[in-house]
């Protein structure tokens, strides 16, 4: 997830799009000049050499480069995987709990039959009865007029921003937006400006000013790495006031927050211009959706590209995913459940010397570390993590370009299944474990 490009790089006053342009210039101008016999490298303009080094050693040097700044990922192995199976689950997105389950064979018995492929993207070889109703029971959960799927939340951000917004238009996004937001503003090819995280009169002054065509909002509505949320309302508020539309990434929110689980804007009793959400963390499957209008579930058919030129979801995963919509919905003791852990763990933690972002509410509980001592802060946050795991809990160090730079830490999740016994240990955990560093 790369989160907060932009801002980086416009704090280095560095546009990406204005370095790129005048890098390729730089690039061709040097050839010209170097085919001229004019002085090189050691010189006064740059050569663009080609690559002397085979791409495994390449791969080699700068891996060798992340480890040694502490950002190295490594895939895990089968017996990696097979020795987290006993932790206790505080990293995953599967809030209520279903993803871990397993499906019960009553469930399978009920899905026998489902196609379990659907062939071709959604265009090319129809749709099924499965998409469509799950279509339908999404929308009317999100009280919305329609939905559309596509694969994964990434395929839908990408698909939506570029479908919505184009040359000319304006896109103002929040600073901490997920990368597949980022990504999708820039392939939407408008001007995105990047406001600080929640700061909604950044956003009212970037839509005053003049000199877009259409303007655009989005914003994630549960911050997946700080559990922080914007004000709504208010947001809605401004975008009506400067005719610009909302663009609200659901992901986290959904099955957590709102009456039947639909949300913060459901909460807030907010209607965005188009809505998205992930079926993947509490819902428990896999994939997602773009809901709001049926005018805009009309024109995403046929210019999402993301849902165009990519294989339309599996059938059966649709059929799956009704049942735990259904489940999800009517499940008040689980959200409710959770609310109340949330509200324990993070009373606990700041009464104590255990830093969490004062906005923090709900099931993602950001543990900041700390920068200062002569160990870096991502090796920290590392070792944070081991620390938990040697207490027999998965927590997940999250480090750059997740989040920015110079903000490493431990993310926690609650699931509703978390025992009082569990919660306990967990608190006992990360007090201990903050205050050995
Ligand atoms: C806010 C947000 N949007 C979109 C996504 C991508 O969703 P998916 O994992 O379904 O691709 C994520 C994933 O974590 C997310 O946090």
């Amino acid at each position: 997830m790369l989160r907060n490009a932009p801002v980086q790089n416009r704090r280095r006053g560095k546009n990406p799009r204005f370095t790129g342009f005048v890098e390729n210039r730089l690039a061709i101008a040097s050839r010209a000049l170097s085919a001229a016999g004019f002085p090189g490298r050691s010189g006064w303009f740059p050569v663009i050499e080609p690559a002397d080094v085979s791409l495994d050693a390449h791969f080699e040097t700068e891996l060798a480069r992340l480890a040694e700044q502490g950002l190295l990922r490594e895939a895990p192995t089968r017996t990696a995987v097979a020795a987290t199976s006993d932790l206790l689950d505080a990293s995953s997105n599967d809030y209520l709990g279903y993803a871990a389950e397993g499906v019960s064979r009553e469930t399978l018995l009920a899905l026998a039959g489902e196609k379990s492929g659907s062939g071709a993207s959604r265009l090319i070889h129809g749709s099924s009865a499965a998409h469509l109703d799950l279509e339908q029971d999404i929308a009317e959960w999100l009280g919305l007029e329609a939905a559309m799927l596509f694969s994964s939340g990434y395929a839908a951000n990408v698909g939506l921003l570029p479908a919505l917004a184009g040359s000319g238009d304006r896109i103002v996004s929040d600073a901490l937006n997920h990368a597949s937001i980022i990504d999708g503003c820039r392939l939407s090819r408008a001007k995105t400006v990047v406001v600080p995280h929640l700061d909604l009169d950044a956003v009212r002054s970037a839509l005053e000013a003049p000199g877009a065509h259409r303007k655009w909002v989005v914003t994630e509505t549960y911050f997946s790495m700080d559990g922080d949320s914007p004000d709504l309302v208010r947001l809605r508020g401004i975008c009506d006031e400067q005719g610009a539309g909302l663009l609200v990434d659901e992901a986290h929110a959904l099955g957590v927050f709102g009456p039947e689980g639909a949300g913060q804007c459901a909460a807030a009793g907010v209607q965005p211009d188009a809505l998205v959400g992930t079926l993947g963390k509490s819902v428990g499957v896999q994939g997602a959706f773009v809901a709001g209008s049926t005018a805009l579930r009309r024109w995403l058919w046929g210019t999402a590209r993301s849902l165009v030129f990519s294989t339309g979801t599996s059938p059966l995963l649709s059929a799956l995913t009704r049942h735990q919509i259904r489940r999800l919905r009517a499940d008040e003791a689980a959200r409710r459940r959770l609310q109340t852990l949330s509200e324990t763990v993070l009373r606990r933690l700041r009464s104590v010397d255990v830093q969490v972002p004062k906005a923090a509410h709900g099931p993602i509980v950001p543990v900041l570390v700390g920068s200062d001592g002569p160990i870096d802060q991502n090796t920290r946050a590392l070792q944070l993590a081991e620390r938990l795991r040697a207490d027999g809990i998965r927590a997940q160090a999250i480090r750059s370009p997740t989040v920015p730079p110079g903000t490493a830490r431990l993310r926690i999740t609650l699931h509703a299944q978390f025992t009082e016994a569990d919660v306990a240990r967990l608190c006992d955990a990360i007090i201990d474990a903050c205050r050995a560093q």
